[in-house]
């Protein structure tokens, strides 16, 4: 039965959305409540002196998401048409506010990310 209760609603703690089970940097952003800021792992792949870089391991602990993360990065961001998105609308490391593309037109405010904080890097390999 329901209790009532004298808490302000504001402060009813709500469980936050875990988004199991993507391997989509994007949907995981955009969709998870819990999402953990491993941007600066692209600086270190694009500082990394290899050629190739082994990753075996350990299971479930985001590799498939952060190599997604990685081509998100480095990918031209296109519209639905194919072309390319000006600057100012490439907002997934920078921050702002995206469209969630639905009939209600609600958007969503992304943090900036880590990675951002890393001039040289987003203009030489984000910023196209
Ligand atoms: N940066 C992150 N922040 C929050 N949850 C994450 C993050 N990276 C991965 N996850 C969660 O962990 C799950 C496993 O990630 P995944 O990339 O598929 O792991 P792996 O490829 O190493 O097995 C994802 O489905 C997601 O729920
Ligand atoms: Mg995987």
């Amino acid at each position: 039965m329901h209790k009532e209760s004298n808490v302000p609603a504001d402060k009813i703690s709500v469980a936050p959305k875990i988004r199991v089970g993507t391997d989509e940097f994007y949907d995981l952003l955009v969709n998870s409540d819990v999402f953990v800021d491993k941007s600066l792992l692209i600086k270190e792949v694009l500082e990394d002196s290899g050629k190739i870089i082994l990753i075996t391991r350990p299971r479930r602990w985001g590799k498939t998401i952060n190599m997604d993360m990685v081509r998100r990065f480095l990918e031209i961001e296109t519209d639905a048409g194919g072309n390319p998105l000006p600057v100012a609308d490439i907002k997934l490391f920078t921050g702002g506010e995206i469209d969630l593309k639905l009939a209600t037109g609600r958007k969503k405010l992304l943090k900036k990310l880590k990675i951002a904080d890393y001039t040289t890097i987003m203009a030489e390999y984000q910023l196209h």
